[in-house]
């Protein structure tokens, strides 16, 4: 018998304001059809003035603790994954603790860009299964909109506004690739690409905010390769093949990316969740917008086995393995 973590509920929110590829290319040099053939991207959400990461993230939580139908005071830890933190201190997560109305436990932020609700989510995980936490929220919450660079055409039509969260629980479980919740999770970084993928600024080194910059070139490269390893390794520690996962929800980048996974994996696009056309990427929130997309529509189903996998800044890159 061993603990595992049990996803419990999903829950997501986006902003209301829809900003299409036309509407886009009124203001800087591109066209729909240019986006839409290099990315699959059709339109982001995109957050209005005043609303912030934890307005987007607090919505999400309580979306998915209605799911799960746990009450906030019941959640003994929380984590918010976002690289647009509200302020640069406290962590945004102690803004959403409040929001909710989450009164005891632990909240904290975690930085890996779009590799963040996988870091966070193998966080979570190891606080239940070592029993210093029973019930977390786990949320990925960001605004990039306010760190793009709207005059560069290379970066600012790929981003969007948005947040996502799973609630886990923590349950007796008998061991093994049959159970339910995480099964396994693997994380890697390699900060030699550092300066491929990052804002070009921020408090100690420039005192201000900065704006996204990337070579995208470079970046697509080191995706398909990085994440077809990364889930090669979730399948063979797990002694599972393709054949065995119900849904790859991989995090939102570039069709083209997803393409290229499915492909060198062998996996078939129908069981790919993508939700890149109509979210662009949302960093952080991209894997549990998809993942709750998918619960609420009916296309995962209990007991589905689901293999989670993203890539980002750093560079950071993982996977995770559950059972629904
Ligand atoms: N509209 C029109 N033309 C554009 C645009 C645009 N929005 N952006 C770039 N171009 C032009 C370039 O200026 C260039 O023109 P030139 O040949 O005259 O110099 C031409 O299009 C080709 O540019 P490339 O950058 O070589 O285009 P590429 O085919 O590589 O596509 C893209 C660019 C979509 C950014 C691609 O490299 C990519 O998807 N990279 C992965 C990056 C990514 O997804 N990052 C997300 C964060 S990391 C992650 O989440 C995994």
């Amino acid at each position: 018998m061993m603990l595992r973590s049990h996803i419990v509920g999903c829950g997501s929110y986006l902003p209301s304001r829809i900003v299409t590829n036309r509407e886009l290319a009124a203001t800087v040099d591109t066209s729909d059809d240019w986006i839409v053939e290099r990315t699959g991207i059709r339109q982001r959400h995109i957050a209005a003035e005043g609303e912030n990461t934890s307005d987007l993230a607090a919505a999400a939580a309580l979306n998915a603790l209605e799911m799960a139908e746990i009450k906030p005071a019941d959640v003994d830890l929380l984590i918010v994954a976002t690289a647009t933190p509200d302020n640069t201190f406290p962590a945004t997560a102690a803004r959403v603790q409040q929001r909710i109305g989450m009164t005891g436990g632990f909240a904290f932020d975690i930085q890996a860009v779009c590799s963040g609700f996988i870091y966070a989510l193998s966080v979570a995980d190891n606080f239940i299964k070592s029993g210093q936490a029973r019930t977390a929220v786990v949320i990925g919450a960001e605004t990039f909109s306010r760190i793009l660079d709207w005059t560069d055409r290379g970066t600012c039509v790929l981003f969007g506004d948005g947040a996502g969260a799973v609630v886990l629980r923590g349950a007796m479980e008998k061991g093994g690739n049959t159970d339910r919740g995480v099964l396994s999770t693997h994380l890697h970084s390699d900060g030699r690409h550092y300066d491929l993928l990052k804002v070009d600024g921020g408090p100690s080194s420039s005192q201000t905010v900065g704006h996204l910059r990337m070579e995208g070139r470079e970046v697509f490269r080191h995706a398909v390769v990085n994440l077809a390893e990364v889930v090669r390794e979730a399948l063979s520690a797990n002694d599972l093949t393709a054949a065995d996962i119900d849904w790859v929800v991989p995090h939102q980048a570039n069709r083209r990316i997803l393409e290229g996974t499915a492909k060198k994996l062998g996996f078939p696009m129908e069981r790919m969740v993508v939700t890149v056309e109509r979210h662009a990427n949302t960093s952080a929130a991209s894997i549990p917008l998809a993942l709750a997309e998918a619960v609420s529509d009916g296309r995962i189903k209990r007991g589905d086995l689901l293999l989670l996998e993203a890539m980002g800044g750093g560079f950071t890159w993982g996977s995770a393995l559950a059972r629904f």
